[in-house]
């Protein structure tokens, strides 16, 4: 596989929904440089969805984005999906290919949801062992996005961003940071969300998401249907900060906006990136990843 280290940036995208299939064809073609599409909706070879998808194509760089690996999970990969998503990926050559860090079910059993993994050693060598062969099968290097989470393990024994590098690092994978999963996870679990940006390292995110979530109180849902808070907007700033202008989009799954709504949101995301690249300039040590630090002073 390639150098995993160089990546450029392709800007400011959206996640593709079917509602604005024609807009972005037709009157607002080029109104974003990239998409995002739901890798389920296109595993069929053949049909409408798949048909916009590559008129999409011809017109946008798309990245394909999964909610069905399970990577996480101890059920034995699915063969069959992973040779669906490679053929998938063959014909529409997407700028790469991500799933989340979790697992989605056991014993057969789909849960329908992305559940956190225990942030143990075992799960770790677990976890790199299936992205290895995931990587393989797919001949690309895997991009893997933290989960919002509302429950933990007893059991972990680190903190979730420490267990994000150790997989980046050990499996040789990239990082889909979701700024909104962070803060939504910080407050359901009380942890610094800065201190989470800190412990991941720069060289291995290579795009993030952007979306709304519920306050529910005591907890927040993270639930795609609602404009992005400022809480998230200002950690986004703090984000492209440490980890430079990489990939940014926004994820709207539920109660869609007219496309312009949506593009007004990429306005301010790019005008975020704009400020916190200037300070990025002149605050070097935020680049620095937490354990470079540690490692520097010892
Ligand atoms: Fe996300």
């Amino acid at each position: 596989m390639a150098d995993p280290t160089p990546h450029s940036s392709l800007g400011f995208g959206l996640g593709v929904r079917p509602a604005h299939y024609e807009s972005l064809l037709g009157e607002r073609k080029g109104s974003v440089s990239w998409l995002e599409a739901l890798t389920e909706n296109y595993l069929v070879p053949g049909g409408r969805p798949l048909h916009y998808l590559e008129r999409l194509r011809a017109e946008y760089p798309i990245v394909l984005h999964g909610v069905s690996l399970s990577i996480g999970s101890a059920d034995p990969l699915n063969e069959s999906y992973l040779r669906d998503v490679k053929a998938l990926a063959d014909r529409i050559e997407p700028g790469w290919v991500s799933d989340h860090l979790c697992w989605t079910g056991v014993d057969g059993v789909n849960l329908h949801d992305l559940m956190p993994m225990p942030f143990t050693e075992t799960a770790l060598r677990h976890v790199v062992s299936r992205i290895a062969t995931v990587q393989e099968r797919l001949g690309r290097r895997l991009v893997l996005e933290n989960v919002s989470s509302y429950v933990s393990f007893s059991s972990s024994e680190m903190t979730e961003w420490d267990f994000l590098r150790e997989v980046a690092e050990r499996a040789d994978c990239h990082l889909l940071l979701d700024v909104n999963n962070v803060y939504v996870s910080s407050v359901n679990h009380g942890f610094d969300p800065m201190a989470y940006l800190r412990g991941i390292p720069v060289e291995r995110v290579k795009q993030f998401h952007l979306a709304g979530h519920r306050n529910m109180g005591e907890y927040l849902i993270d639930t795609h249907d609602e404009p992005v808070c400022e809480e998230v907007w200002q950690l986004f700033g703090a984000a492209v900060e440490r980890f430079g202008a990489v990939s940014t989009m926004i994820e709207r799954d539920d109660n869609i906006p007219e496309l312009d709504v949506l593009l007004a949101e990429l306005d301010r995301a790019r005008d975020i990136t704009n400020v916190a690249m200037k300070a990025r300039a002149s605050r070097p040590s935020f680049r620095q990843s937490a354990h470079q630090s540690k490692k520097s002073a010892a």
